[in-house]
């Protein structure tokens, strides 16, 4: 677990983490025509051996269509077709699924509107060699945001504070979705019982993660607005946060009270 200063905490020193397998992206879009042809270049670019999956909700705009194009030309890229609109949440456990089974190492979630450099990849990269999960973050020494509305800032910030007050989270940057799990992590989390759907599915994770006695690291990013299209935050996904986030915290506290030890997540397999 990280104690907030990137140091390992005492039962973490001395763990021997397996080498990183080959790296899969993955790139849920709904309606971003606009930016899915430049975010897979700079992926590509960025760290060639990589893997993309773009999975797409039958967005209207065509962006299916368009990764089928990129797919065509380099078979490093791949597209998982979904029927409809189900949400962050959906897409990326299919894309999780799909990506476990192919036999890839290492899933990456990353926004598609450009939010999430590409660039700063190979750093997480890194950091996941000596980790369980990385999370690239706003909100430790060194990350930052530009060009996002204050309103978006003071919604994201105090989503974090408060999973991370509910929760019991020693983590402080908990809502993003630039992140990068080791197969084993992910194998670990529980996948089949996630229900949440909106932007509360990172929060999920990253609860159930750090439950599991996971080393999770956050590594600083630079989040950059998107320039084109449109944000799919809405009301129903800041409602469905908050009451989730608001319920795990109460049932915790319950079973706390109740004198059990460890809250009823999935736990880490035995590791060598
Ligand atoms: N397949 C699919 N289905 N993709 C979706 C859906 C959906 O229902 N909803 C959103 N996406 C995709 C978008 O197309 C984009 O690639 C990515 O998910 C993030 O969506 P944005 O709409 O750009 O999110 P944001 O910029 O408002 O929110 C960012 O901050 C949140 C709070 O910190 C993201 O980084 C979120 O992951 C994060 O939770
Ligand atoms: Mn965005």
């Amino acid at each position: 677990m990280n104690d907030g200063d990137g140091t390992l905490a005492a039962q973490d020193r001395g763990r021997q983490f397996g080498p990183l397998g080959t790296a899969l992206v993955i790139i849920p879009t709904y309606n971003e025509a606009e930016n899915i042809k430049s975010i897979v270049g700079r992926v590509r670019k960025a760290v060639p051996e990589a893997h993309v999956l773009v999975a797409d909700d039958n967005s209207p705009d065509g962006t299916g269509k368009l990764a089928d194009e990129l797919a065509v030309e380099d078979d490093h890229v791949q597209v998982l077709h979904r029927k409809g609109k189900e949400g962050l949440g959906a897409a990326y456990l299919a894309g999780f699924r799909w990506g476990i089974e192919k036999g890839y190492g290492v899933l990456i979630e990353m926004d598609a509107d450009g939010s999430h450099r590409p660039e700063e990849l190979p750093r997480l990269l890194t950091a996941l060699k000596g980790a369980d999960l990385v999370l690239g973050s706003r909100w430790v020494p060194g990350g930052r945001v530009v060009n996002w509305p204050k309103s978006r800032e003071f919604i994201s910030r105090g989503g974090s504070l408060y999973s991370r007050l509910a929760l019991d989270l020693p983590l402080r940057d908990i809502t993003g979705g630039y992140r990068a799990f080791r197969r084993e992590t992910l194998e670990g989390l529980g996948l089949d019982d996630v229900a949440s759907q909106g932007y509360c599915f990172q929060v999920d994770l990253a609860r159930r993660a750090v439950k599991a006695g996971f080393h999770v690291v956050e590594v600083p990013i630079t989040f950059v607005e998107r320039e084109l299209g449109d944000s799919k935050m809405s009301r129903d996904i800041l409602v469905e946060a908050l009451w989730r986030v608001t319920s795990w915290g109460a049932r915790e506290r319950v079973g706390k009270l109740m004198g059990r030890t460890k809250p009823s997540s999935p736990s880490r397999p035995s590791q060598s």
